[in-house]
């Protein structure tokens, strides 16, 4: 079985990224046949500042060795190092009906805003596809606001195999509900682009003053507070265990303590919780020769498998290999 997900490198993670997609890579990774890659071309479509965009790329790969993806298990590689992917990108393109891609959110939000959006946005969801079926993936672990695409790319697969054969492997996605939205400090969805987001390998000072800017109700201390209401709880039971997460709960519920309080609770829990991965981190990133040799590894192994999909497929469509 393969395990496959990419994620683009438009800026540091947050929790949203870690909780809602990168703990799942990791979780899958024991599981030998793990692909896991920076998704730099789809960054293209927002990303327009050539430094930016590397420099991403190469955080991106820091920061998930330092979460603990393990090169030894998983195959971990870049996007655009497996030139295969745009070449499937194209026969899919072909057999993708346009109605599947006007109703994907991410170009239909920037249309119903009215503003511009360029190719690469519309058939954003087909190079998606191409990562996954490139590889024979069978499980796609993403966050539920990915599960369109994810439908997308089997959708593709199918109407491909109903003209071609039985050539694609068909993917499932794999959506943690319990973590599937993680709270922003203004309650809202985290995301970078809404700039409430927590980043994982964020200072601690900073770290601190974004927890206590998180925004409460105006109850007094005396009040008894609902935890179930509190996206510091959400937030903290994202850290803690069900006895803490209990004992917080109590502490709410009771009246007397102040969302200041509870602020320190989910302060003292995520430093405690990341001060591994921290040390990983400023370890790799001061090698960043180590981490481009992981990255070369990665690649020459997923363009060995690319490959093979790829001409597979190729043929399937007619398109043969000259004979010498
Ligand atoms: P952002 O919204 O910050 O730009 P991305 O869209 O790049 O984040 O998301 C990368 C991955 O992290 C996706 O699989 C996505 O589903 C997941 N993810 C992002 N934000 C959250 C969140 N607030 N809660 C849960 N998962 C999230
Ligand atoms: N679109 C995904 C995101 O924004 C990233 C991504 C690109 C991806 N290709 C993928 C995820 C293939 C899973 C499988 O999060």
């Amino acid at each position: 079985m393969r395990a496959l997900s990419g994620i683009q490198p438009t800026g540091r993670f947050h929790w949203g990224n870690y909780f809602g997609a990168i703990r799942q890579y990791i979780a899958l990774q024991d599981n030998e046949q793990a692909f896991y890659f920076i998704a730099d071309l789809h960054a293209l479509t927002t990303v327009r500042e050539p430094n930016l965009l590397a420099e991403y790329t190469h955080d991106a790969a820091v920061e998930l060795l330092a979460l603990g993806l393990d090169p030894n298990r998983a195959t971990l590689f870049r996007q655009s190092d497996i030139p295969e992917v745009t070449e499937l990108t194209w026969l899919l393109m072909t057999v993708t009906q346009m109605h599947l891609l006007e109703k994907c959110h991410a170009y239909k939000d920037k249309k119903a805003k009215g503003l511009p959006s360029d190719a690469g946005l519309f058939t954003y969801p087909v190079l998606m596809a191409a990562d996954i079926l490139l590889y024979d993936s069978d499980v796609v672990p993403v966050g539920a606001d990915q599960v369109q695409h994810i439908e997308v790319a089997r959708d593709i697969a199918q109407r491909f195999n109903s003209m071609y054969g039985e050539v694609l492997t068909l993917p499932k996605a794999h959506v943690v509900e319990a973590t599937a939205k993680v709270p922003g400090i203004d309650g809202e969805k985290m995301s970078k682009s809404y700039g409430n987001a927590i980043e994982v390998f964020e200072e601690p000072k900073k770290l601190r003053k974004k927890i206590m800017s998180i925004q409460t109700d105006s109850l007094p201390v005396e009040a008894p507070k609902d935890p179930e209401a509190s996206s510091i709880f959400a937030l903290y039971q994202l850290f803690a265990t069900p006895a803490q997460q209990e004992q917080l709960a109590q502490r709410y519920r009771a009246g007397g303590m102040g969302y200041g309080e509870a602020k320190q609770a989910l302060y003292d829990a995520s430093i405690a919780y990341f001060a591994e991965a921290g040390e990983r981190h400023a370890q790799l990133g001061s090698s960043p020769a180590v981490v481009n040799d992981i990255l070369a590894k990665g690649a020459q192994k997923a363009r060995k498998k690319g490959r093979e999909v790829l001409d597979r497929v190729r043929k399937a469509a007619g398109i043969v290999r000259l004979e010498a």
